[in-house]
């Protein structure tokens, strides 16, 4: 059982954030090939026609319920393999064999677009809002690789909270300074958490790398949705970025996939310092998810006690609370007003 409200979006396994959800990555997609997808526990099938362009519908064939990735691509739509009706990228029947010509039906097509080298889908009801990214990188033209995919057994908010939980940065990850955050919303859907502190002073590690940066460490962490978080990392000169692109499983866990993101660099040489920049990124991340591997195996999180230090987690748990919400597995708008946490309530002598 899930800590909070059954009527907040917070941890809770029955329903999601509207926004856009990584459905496979793209190379897994080749020209005129069809999966079977379960996305927020709807099936799907995705299929990249022959102009490369990717196409997500509802699974089932309107005719007679058939899975649609038992079929086949054909040009820029599926024909179904149960009797061979076909569909086009817009979903609309567009040849019935046996009758000669289609029926006034169609399936239902979901918003799409890649990036950084995963399909992502636009699971809501209204136009999509913005695709996740890494705040400093928005009109920057980006080199990737896919770092690794894994299942937790929490929820992808509560996995999420790992990134400005400051307090654990020195019990877990033994990291030498205080972190400070300041929060900035980006949009409805977005908000960002920044470290603000110097720190640390008497640390080696500290006094060794203070000459690489003017101002703090950067550390921000941008969350989308939700469930989609984009870290930045990294003194002035060499920022690493990391997204963690997390949905929800039955049950409230967590399937997700790292994505490692470098600006691109000039010629040959920059293409090769790229490669290298993104396997030390994947280090970095590595080393950051290691120390809680258990924790979320076994957290049932209830942040029953808050103290000052988490103060920027119950802001997020707010900033989650106040968006649009739809059930899981059948997509569809959660009815009522979500509860939200008063703002300005003081807890443990601090405001949130
Ligand atoms: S079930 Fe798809 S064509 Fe009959
Ligand atoms: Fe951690």
């Amino acid at each position: 059982m899930h800590s909070t409200s059954l009527h907040s979006n917070f941890n809770n396994p029955t329903q999601f954030v509207e926004g856009w959800y990584w459905a496979l990555p793209s190379k897994e997609l080749k020209v005129s090939k069809v999966k079977a997808v379960t996305l927020l526990g709807r099936n799907l099938a995705i299929y990249r026609g022959v102009s490369g362009e990717v196409v997500v519908v509802d699974a089932y064939c309107p005719h007679m319920g058939a899975h649609l990735a038992e079929g086949k691509v054909e040009g820029d739509g599926i024909r179904c393999f149960f009797h061979n009706w076909k569909y086009d990228s817009h979903g609309i029947c567009v040849d019935v064999p046996s009758f000669g010509k289609p029926l006034p039906v169609c399936i239902k097509t979901w918003h799409t677009v890649e990036k950084y080298g995963m399909i992502w889908v636009w699971v809501g009801e209204e136009k999509p809002n913005l695709l996740p990214f890494v705040p400093e990188l928005e009109q920057v033209d980006c080199d990737y690789i896919l770092g690794t995919r894994f299942v937790k057994n929490c929820h992808p908010n509560v996995l999420l909270i790992n990134a400005i939980d400051a307090h654990h940065f020195n019990t877990v990850h033994n990291l030498p300074l205080e972190i400070v955050f300041d929060s900035q919303t980006i949009n409805s859907n977005a908000i960002t958490f920044s470290n603000t502190t110097r720190g640390g002073d008497d640390s080696w590690l500290i006094r060794l790398i203070r000459p690489l940066y003017r101002k703090e460490v950067t550390y921000s962490m941008c969350y989308w949705y939700g469930s989609t978080g984009t870290v930045t990392l990294g003194p002035d000169f060499l920022h690493f970025y990391i997204i963690f692109a997390l949905r929800s499983l039955e049950g409230g866990k967590t399937e997700g996939q790292t994505i490692l993101v470098t600006p691109k660099r000039p010629g040959f040489w920059g293409w090769v310092l790229n490669r290298g920049l993104l396997c030390l990124t994947q280090q970095v991340g590595n080393y950051f998810a290691k120390g809680d591997t258990q924790v979320f195996q076994t957290i049932r999180f209830d942040l029953k006690t808050p103290t000052k230090a988490d103060q920027s987690i119950l802001q997020f748990i707010q900033h989650v609370n106040h968006q649009k919400a739809l059930s899981w597995g059948t997509w569809h708008t959660v009815n009522y007003l979500n509860i939200q946490t008063p703002i300005g309530q003081e807890k443990n002598g601090f405001k949130i």
